[in-house]
Formats: C-alpha cells, sequence, structure tokens
C-alpha cells in the first residue's frame, strides 16, 4: 500500500496502447468501493473513449494545461460527476457547515482511481482545470448532477521523479495546531 501510494505519479504522456476491459472493469470496481458521506454514494461516472470527444475536452482545458495532449491521445479519459444535494444533505437539509461534501466524496473516488490504475500498470493524472460547463454539456451531464474532474489513463510512456512533499513537522501537529 505505500509502495502504490508513493510511487503513484501524475502521468501526462502514455503509449498507444489500449486500456483492457478488465483493467478498466477493476478501476470502476475501485470507484465503487470508495467510502461516501453517509454512504450516499453520489458519485456518477463517464467513460469516455470516442477520439471526438477526447479531442473536445483537451480543447475545453484551461489554456497551457499541461494535461492537454494526454487528453486528447490518451486511450480514455474517466469523468468523475456528482449530485452536490445528496452528500451531506439529509431529506434536503444542509448537515453540516459545508455545502460540498460531494467535492470530498469525489477526491476519494478519484484517489481510488488513480491508486487502483497505478497498481494496474497504469497512469493517470487528476484533471481539474477546465471549462466544466462546457464540458457537462458535451458529456451531458444531467442538472443536478455536476462534473468535477477528468481523469486521462492509459499505459505510462515516462516516470516523472516525484514533486516534493511537505516534511512532516511542516503539517502534523500534535494535541494542539
Ligand atoms: C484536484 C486536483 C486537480 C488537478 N488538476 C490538474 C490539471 O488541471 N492539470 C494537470 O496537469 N494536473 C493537475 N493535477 C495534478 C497535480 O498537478 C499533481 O497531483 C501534483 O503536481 C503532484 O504530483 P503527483 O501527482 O505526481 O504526485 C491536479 C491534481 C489534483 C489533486
Amino acid at each position: 500500500m505505500t509502495d502504490i501510494i508513493k510511487e503513484r505519479r501524475s502521468i501526462r504522456r502514455f503509449t498507444d496502447q489500449a486500456v483492457e476491459q478488465e483493467k478498466l472493469d477493476e478501476i470502476i470496481e475501485a470507484a465503487r468501493w470508495a467510502p461516501s458521506w453517509g454512504n450516499l454514494q453520489c458519485c456518477e461516472i463517464v467513460i469516455v473513449q470516442k477520439a471526438e470527444k477526447k479531442k473536445k475536452l483537451a480543447e475545453l482545458l484551461s489554456a497551457k494545461n499541461p494535461a492537454s495532449k494526454v487528453m486528447e491521445n490518451g486511450p480514455l479519459v474517466i469523468a468523475v460527476c456528482g449530485r452536490p444535494e445528496k452528500s451531506g444533505y439529509y431529506k434536503g437539509k444542509q448537515q453540516t457547515r459545508y455545502q460540498h461534501w460531494f467535492m470530498y466524496d469525489l477526491g476519494i473516488v478519484s484517489q481510488n482511481i488513480c491508486l487502483k490504475a497505478h497498481e494496474l500498470g497504469l497512469g493517470s493524472v487528476m484533471v481539474g482545470s477546465f471549462d466544466h460547463p462546457k464540458v457537462e454539456e458535451l458529456l451531458n451531464v444531467p442538472a443536478g448532477c455536476e462534473l468535477v474532474a477528468l481523469i486521462p489513463i492509459g499505459y505510462p510512456d515516462h516516470s516523472p521523479s516525484p514533486p516534493k512533499r511537505k516534511e512532516v513537522e511542516d503539517f502534523v501537529h500534535y494535541d494542539k495546531f
């Protein structure tokens, strides 16, 4: 587990090799078992494989987004969507000070997807900077559901060195902040 967590990298260059359906199914299963607020499972995912759709996704990323090429050229993209009014709400009433627990749920789903992909020898990158309404339109995401992240997946064509992380003493506090 520690190796998988530490060795997963954001991969922004893939080979031409297709992702086997069995591996995709395993990734979907990992997404399915993510914990969620009240087990309400607000997540919905769209698997994008059609070339013209991936091209349009790439065009809708923020300018100079380093993931543009991999979005277009990779074998598939998982669009991670969720229903904001499901997570953190009970009978339509917000349960805590946070309106957006669905973002938390989708983050966990995304991490499950990327860790599982890495375990299977695949690369991935979470992408959050794009024109969300236009991508929702492109992928036919219904009202009441929001598309938060795009995750291209494929066989890695490079192995980037790990970006630095904070030292433990720079973010861990015992007993008081
Ligand atoms: C919520 C979120 C949004 C991100 N959005 C983008 C993005 O739009 N484009 C991109 O190339 N990488 C994106 N990344 C990847 C980060 O840049 C990357 O995780 C970070 O630099 C650490 O590198 P590592 O994943 O290899 O450990 C995003 C990551 C997260 C968690």
